[in-house]
């Protein structure tokens, strides 16, 4: 059902519209991402509490009719539900949404790249933090590169363009790779994007010292191709400011000039004010910012057998409250350590929240 004519979409406090909506459809990965999920054992969600496909579509839904023009699914590793396909065909063919994207780490492309086009889904973004074999299985927990590889090549095989692949810059780990990242992306039409390190929930081993900033990696990756990068275009409610190579731009023997790159510096300079994103876990709880503790219990909502009515007014009234600012405030602090996160609560973990 549509919401009244008098219902316009809420504003939250700092006047953020409601754009985004990024569900999470499982907590599971078969990765160990050290910034992500850097624990031994976790306490996963029960699954009696993972929204149904049918509840996931009506909850989608919602958000829609409350303003939400962008789904992004996450996980976990999303492309580890049980036929994640079919519940991406579902979604897409309601239409309720300008773009249906994906995160996925890449590693289940290969087999589901085909039928995830099929599906109607719009984009996909990639996880990739190095091209150095040793190194990813290092910092993923697993010997995954080639899997990963392989992935990106089928994505672009079933036909997927505007593929993004996000790169976590760690200090001392995989800053020296950036140049050659690039040019990785440059060889397949795929726009590189640089993660500062967050101090997210869950990121135990966080450490300022950890982070290399957005002027850092600018500088390296000016150092490496010769010419400084400019910025590029408007950036709007994006969490990736754009950067383009001028003309000059060499590295490993090719020609990058013109090459445009995102840069994502959350952790030195938070997009906040900008922010217009809400999460739903893969359990139906509903987060208005990636560092919030406390979430909205929609699953409890879903299943008493609300009408949609009364089930929209929740997030409605919840976006309308939000003041949110979480990574702004994580800038205040005076000596920044790591948040918290000690698996007492599997909602504060990243990998539950879908980076
Ligand atoms: P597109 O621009 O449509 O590709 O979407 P996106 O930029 O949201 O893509 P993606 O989901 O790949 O997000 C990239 C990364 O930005 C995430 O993995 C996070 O590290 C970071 N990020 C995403 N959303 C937020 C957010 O709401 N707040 C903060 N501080 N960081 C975020
Ligand atoms: N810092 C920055 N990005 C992170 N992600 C997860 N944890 C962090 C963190 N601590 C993002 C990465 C990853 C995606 C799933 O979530 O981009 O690729
Ligand atoms: Fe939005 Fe919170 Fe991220 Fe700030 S920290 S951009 S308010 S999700």
């Amino acid at each position: 059902m549509k919401p009244h004519s008098h219902d316009l979409p809420p504003l939250d406090q700092r006047r953020r519209p409601l754009g985004s909506l990024r569900l999470s459809i499982t907590d599971r990965c078969n990765l160990r991402c050290g910034y992500c999920m850097p624990g031994e054992d976790y306490q996963w969600l029960p699954a009696r509490d993972i929204l149904s496909f049918e509840e996931a579509l009506r909850l989608t839904g919602l958000f829609a009719d409350l303003g939400a023009t962008r789904l992004r699914l996450t996980g976990g590793e999303p492309l580890l539900r049980k036929n994640a396909d079919k519940l991406v065909a579902m979604l897409c063919a309601a239409g309720r949404f300008e773009e249906v994207a994906m995160t996925t780490n890449g590693l289940g492309l290969g087999r589901y790249a085909v039928a995830l086009k099929e599906a109607g889904l719009d984009r996909l973004t990639i996880s990739l933090d190095s091209l150095v074999p040793e190194r990813v299985a290092r910092l993923s927990g697993r010997d995954s590169l080639a899997q990963v590889l392989e992935g990106i090549d089928a994505a672009a095989a079933a036909g997927f363009t505007g593929t993004k692949l996000d790169t976590v810059v760690m200090a001392g780990e995989n800053d020296d790779e950036l140049a050659d990242l690039l040019a990785f992306g440059a060889e397949r039409d795929i726009e590189v994007r640089f993660i500062e390190y967050m101090d997210v929930p869950g990121a135990l081993e966080w450490k300022p010292a950890l982070v290399t900033t957005r002027a850092e990696m600018l500088a390296s990756i000016g150092a490496a191709v010769g010419v400084r990068p400019e910025p590029f275009g408007e950036r709007g409610s994006a969490p990736a400011g754009r950067y383009r190579l001028p003309s000059g731009a060499r590295h490993g023997g090719r020609d990058l000039s013109g090459l445009v790159f995102g840069v994502i510096a959350s952790t030195s300079s938070p997009f906040c004010a900008a922010c217009d994103r809400s999460r739903v876990t893969a359990d139906g709880m509903w987060y208005l910012c990636l560092y919030a503790k406390l979430g909205v219990n929609l699953l409890e909502l879903i299943r008493s057998g609300v009408s949609d009515d009364e089930l929209r007014a929740r997030p409605a009234g919840g976006w309308s409250e939000r003041a949110d600012r979480g990574a702004e405030l994580r800038l205040e602090e005076v000596d920044r350590q790591a948040f918290v996160g000690d698996g007492a609560d599997p909602h504060l973990e990243m990998h539950t929240r879908g980076g």
